[in-house]
């Protein structure tokens, strides 16, 4: 009997106890919505990371990487729309101050509409206040903008306020250029990126699904102009498929179409890939948005590239800074595309499949988490699927005498060029497997008596507890196979 998991607080222990994830600053009485990850944190996210860039770069033939700067020229976000759109509502509580997402407490409050009618429906409205409890009286709904800013520059001449990316995709966008210039690459293609972007949220919440500061891995994929709702569709199945093949629950996900006023101001349509998270309102939370961007950012980018001679006559400040109304013939201009086969000029349309590489993690986590009842005891573990799980391999001498520590050591030393291993002394060795079981580890190789006598050790599996005999020169082909890596 396997009980999964139903408080995150479970979770949150295991990981700080483990070294999977712990408060950033922790020593200075922590930083609020800020975390970092430990040694084996470390490897499980860089292992979803990696299987990401392999799913989407590596196994296709219409897709390349990049890597921008997180500061950009201010210009970008003005372009883009983030300077002046890129803000949440948020209303204060009268009494005491304290300021909330309008949509978050409409939703504690037992609201049901979408979207922005949310916070409208909370004007004039008083709600018990979900942190001090206080019955509040809230201001009405103002924009709360969500970019850090920064000074970058030490002298007055050339100082200037810039950003902190709240989102890798316009470094995306202003690059496609570039990409298509030093490439081969022909639309429809697509450019993906993994990279920290930042968010000044109002309300953070629930370990690391929202944070201040967090990383993504976004795809924007250019067609043509036509072909967008085909593209779309085939994004859809793709990134859902990459989540059940590392061994999500298909039980545990699914797609939500945005309702039109939870759109973003760029999207002519997006669906939420959603995973049944063991928090919130109704547990249902966005783990990836995936949204048709239309041709917005690289018609914005061109008006954008024509507005510098405004933004240096406005002293370098963004904010007065207007951008170039469009030209007519703006499917001809300068991030346009042309199609040598069909011999035709437009701005191509774009795809953007965006996740969080963080909230992918806590998936990955809540997911693979089980308590099992056993025959004698109870056991924790983490069925990670094995790409993902941080160590691959830990290797352990039954006991501490006749040349087993030895014999074990030279194995490991053998499989770690190949797979991350663990190397354990320590303990009755089925203490030493149910501390494998709660970190996921899939194979524990142990060396025992009948080792010297046959050359023979037992590989036992994380899921089904089974012990197989293997003999030690056949032990690395087994766990590549077992691991397909
Ligand atoms: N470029 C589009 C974009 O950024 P988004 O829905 O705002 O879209 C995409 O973000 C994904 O990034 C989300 O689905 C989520 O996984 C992750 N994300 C966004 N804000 C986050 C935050 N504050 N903390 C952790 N992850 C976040």
């Amino acid at each position: 009997m396997a009980e999964t998991l139903e408080k995150l607080d479970d979770l949150v222990s295991l990981c700080k106890r483990r070294g999977f994830i712990f408060q950033s600053s922790e020593i200075y009485g922590g930083l609020a919505s800020c975390y970092d990850y430990g040694p084996l944190g470390a490897e499980l996210k860089r292992n979803v990371k990696n299987a990401w860039w392999k799913s989407v770069v590596q196994m296709r033939d219409d897709m390349v990487g990049l890597d921008c700067s997180i500061l950009m020229h201010p210009l970008v976000w003005k372009a883009s729309g983030h300077v002046d759109k890129f803000a949440d509502l948020i209303t204060e509580c009268k009494k005491c101050n304290s300021r909330f997402r309008a949509d978050h407490l409409a939703d504690e409050n037992g609201n049901t509409m979408e979207g922005a009618s949310k916070a409208e429906h909370l004007k004039d409205k008083i709600c018990p206040h979900p942190k001090c409890k206080c019955v509040g009286d809230f201001t009405d709904p103002m924009p709360f903008r969500l970019m850090f800013e920064t000074q970058m520059g030490a002298n007055a001449d050339d100082s200037m306020t810039v950003y902190l990316r709240p989102e890798t995709a316009q470094g995306i966008f202003a690059n496609y250029k570039n990409v298509l210039d030093s490439t081969r690459m022909k639309v429809p293609f697509g450019i993906a990126q993994i990279g920290k972007s930042f968010r000044n949220e109002v309300t953070t919440k629930a370990f690391i699904f929202r944070t201040r500061e967090f990383e993504q891995m976004e795809i924007e994929f250019f067609c043509e102009p036509g072909t967008d709702e085909q593209w779309y569709e085939h994004w859809k199945e793709h990134r859902m498929k990459w989540y059940t093949d590392l061994g999500i629950n298909p039980d545990n996900l699914r797609m939500r179409d945005h309702a039109s006023d939870e759109l973003a101001h760029y999207a002519k349509g997006c669906v939420d890939v959603e995973y049944k998270f063991p928090f919130g309102q109704g547990d249902w939370q966005e783990l990836e948005g995936i949204a048709n961007r239309t041709d917005y950012d690289l018609r914005r980018h061109q008006c954008g590239m024509r507005s510098t001679t405004s933004w240096f006559e406005n002293n370098r400040d963004t904010e007065k800074t207007t951008i170039a109304t469009e030209n007519e013939d703006y499917h001809k201009g300068p991030l346009s595309f042309f199609d040598d086969q069909a011999k035709k000029r437009y701005i191509p349309y774009v795809i953007e499949p965006s996740a969080g590489a963080d909230r992918g993690t806590l998936a990955f986590l809540v997911d693979a988490y089980a308590v099992e009842q056993l025959e004698k005891d109870t056991r924790s573990v983490f069925r990670f699927h094995p790409k993902l799980a941080p160590v691959k391999v830990a290797v352990f001498p039954l006991v501490k005498k006749d040349g087993m520590p030895e014999k074990a050591k030279e194995i490991y030393d053998d499989l770690k060029p190949h797979f991350n291993c663990n190397f354990d002394v320590k303990g009755a060795v089925g203490r030493r497997y149910r501390r494998q079981d709660e970190i996921g580890t899939p194979f524990c190789v142990t060396v025992d008596g009948q080792t010297a006598e046959d050359q023979t050790v037992t590989v036992r599996e994380r899921d089904s507890m089974e012990q197989t005999r293997i003999s030690v020169d056949k032990v690395k082909s087994y766990l590549r196979e077992k691991l397909d890596m």
